[in-house]
């Protein structure tokens, strides 16, 4: 079974492939197309670099005759399609790389797999399945009445040009099921986090920050509320709807775990002060001194929280990771991996490229 990835460098998609390979090992192929944007770092995926079953094609998903030449050249099952800008921030400031990468990029891909798949007749070939993965931030924003959800069928409201470009391409893959019978999914996922996020997101920032007595920006009154998932059980929901999935549905994956970004900051403060000695000198300078409240984003979503009933009745998937566990987990990785932020932070993991490939 092959598997292109695209995307795969980043942080949630090194994560799906280091679980994929860990759970079938040799029984699968992963192509990983990813273009290396700032976001795109090897060195996360260092460790299955030798692998046989293993291969990276540094590629950009919008060029037309390289996607097709990778689907002409391998026999392709299944793609899982990570590949986007994904940072709301750098949506805001430079929206067109959003649109070219997430709209027209997904265009591309899908119609590579389309012309790759498709039987004479236009049915498509036993077995084959796209799927696409996405963002709850397509629904919009809820009110701050807990009772209310993003469901499957919540009617698409995007604020961002993000948020904007996801909802376009989850259009696009929609148009593809509806008319050409494509086979598909999508999945809608809440906010994610783990080892290999890069620090620009609001977990590993305020870690970063704190690590270093950096303040903490914490935008508008900090009661924005996101619903976080740890990033394994988002690769587990992923490789569950790819297996037990009906073709052309939708399947939002969250796990329930709605919290203000203020009491996350307060959290990883707390939790380094608990895993720091009291030796270490970082420690006396990681205080809720360091939470500086700045100008809000603009259009910031308010709140975000995902019924998973439809995954977990089809699928029988559930978070497996609660918040408490994996904040501390993630905690844990940053600490353990401090040359990994050390070359995040500045710029150096865009050499190992080179260094790898000669190129
Ligand atoms: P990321 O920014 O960490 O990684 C994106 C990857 O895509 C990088 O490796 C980058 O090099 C690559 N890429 C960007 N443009 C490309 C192009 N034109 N061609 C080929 N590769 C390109 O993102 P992430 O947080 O891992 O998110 C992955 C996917 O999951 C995105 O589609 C995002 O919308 C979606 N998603 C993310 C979250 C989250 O909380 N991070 C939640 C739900 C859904
Ligand atoms: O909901 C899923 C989405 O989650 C994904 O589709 C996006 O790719 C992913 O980036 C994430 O989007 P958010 O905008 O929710 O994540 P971010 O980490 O940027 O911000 C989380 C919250 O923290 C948000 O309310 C803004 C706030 N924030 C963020 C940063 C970076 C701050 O208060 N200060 C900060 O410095």
């Amino acid at each position: 079974m092959t598997y292109l990835v695209t995307g795969g460098a980043g942080f949630i998609g090194s994560n799906y492939i280091h679980y994929m390979l860990k759970k079938y090992g040799g029984a699968i192929r992963i192509i990983n197309v990813d273009k290396l944007t700032y976001a795109g770092n090897l060195e996360n995926l260092k460790d299955v670099e030798g692998l046989d079953n293993y291969r990276f094609v540094k590629a950009d998903i919008c060029d037309a005759d390289k996607v097709r030449a990778i689907f002409e050249s391998e026999e392709i099952d299944r793609v899982v399609h990570f590949a986007a800008e994904s940072h709301v921030d750098r949506s805001i400031s430079d929206p067109l790389v959003f649109v070219k990468t997430n709209v027209v990029g997904t265009a591309v891909l899908l119609e590579a797999a389309k012309a790759a798949w498709e039987n004479a007749d236009g049915s498509f070939k036993e077995g084959k399945k796209f799927l696409h993965v996405s963002t709850d931030e397509v629904y919009g924003s809820l009110s701050e009445d807990k009772n209310t959800f993003f469901y499957e069928d919540t009617p698409y409201s995007p604020h961002s040009p993000y948020s904007a470009s996801k909802a376009s391409s989850d259009m696009l893959v929609k148009a593809y099921m509806d008319t050409y019978n494509f086979p598909a999914n999508i999945t809608n996922c809440s906010n994610n986090y783990g080892p290999y996020q890069f620090p620009e997101k609001l977990i590993p920032l305020v870690i970063n920050n704190c690590l270093n007595g950096k303040k903490i920006p914490v935008y508008g009154d900090g009661k924005n509320v996101r619903d976080w998932l740890y990033v394994e059980d988002h690769a587990r929901g992923i490789d569950m709807v790819m297996e037990k999935g009906r073709l052309f549905e939708t399947y939002n994956i969250g796990g329930h775990n709605e919290m203000q970004n203020i009491e996350i900051v307060k959290l990883i403060i707390k939790t380094l002060r608990e895993f720091l000695p009291d030796t270490d000198k970082r420690k006396q300078r990681i205080t809720e001194d360091l939470i500086t409240y700045v100008g809000d984003r603009k259009g910031h979503d308010r709140r975000y929280a995902i019924s998973p009933d439809k995954i977990k009745k089809e699928a029988g998937w559930e978070p497996e990771t609660m918040f408490a566990d994996g904040i501390r987990l993630s905690i844990k990785w940053y600490l353990e991996n401090p040359e990994w932020m050390e070359r995040v932070t500045s710029g150096d993991y865009q050499n190992y490229y080179s260094q790898m490939y000669g190129e």
